[in-house]
């Protein structure tokens, strides 16, 4: 009976929205509230104008990821984007302008951020080459 009652329990906790953020990060599995999956996915796309689409910035092709490019967020570990945000906005990690960035969030809103993109896949996006114009002109 014990069994059954905590199968449906479970059953029931997957299906109610409202408990999501109770089972959030049990056991390694996270699961956003609609809320939250909402705001982080706002603020996620203020970050897509450098970081690239779901954190997949281009890189060029042989290019450095940190130097010649902006960061690929996508797929890495939560711990270290959570690490990165903190000491840019604790001003120990230097930064052209990350530091104003981290600055405007909560701690709430760069710990799901920093779930957020540790979840995303990492796609290889590499810049197009420049369009040749060969018009002719008679
Ligand atoms: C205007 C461009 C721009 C925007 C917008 C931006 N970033 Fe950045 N981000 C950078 C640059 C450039 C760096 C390299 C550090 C620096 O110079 O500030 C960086 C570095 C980072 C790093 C550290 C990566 C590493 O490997 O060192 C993280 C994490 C990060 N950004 C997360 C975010 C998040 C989350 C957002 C959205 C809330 C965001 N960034 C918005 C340009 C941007």
């Amino acid at each position: 009976m014990k069994t059954a009652s905590t199968f449906c329990l479970l059953l029931a906790s997957l299906i109610t929205p409202s408990l999501w953020p109770i089972i959030g990060h049990a056991d390694g599995v996270f699961a956003f509230s609609p809320e939250q999956a909402t705001h982080v996915r706002t603020l996620a796309a203020s970050c897509a104008a450098c970081h690239g689409t779901q954190g997949n910035a281009m890189v060029k092709e042989g290019g450095n990821a940190s130097e010649e490019n902006n960061p690929v967020l996508a797929g890495r570990t939560r711990d270290d984007l959570l690490s990165k945000l903190l000491s840019f906005r604790d001003g120990t990690r230097k930064a052209t302008i990350m530091h104003q960035h981290s600055r405007g969030l909560s701690l709430e809103e760069i710990d799901m951020l920093a779930t957020h993109f540790s979840m995303q896949k990492r796609v290889i996006r590499l810049p197009l080459s420049p369009q040749k114009l060969e018009a002719e002109h008679g």
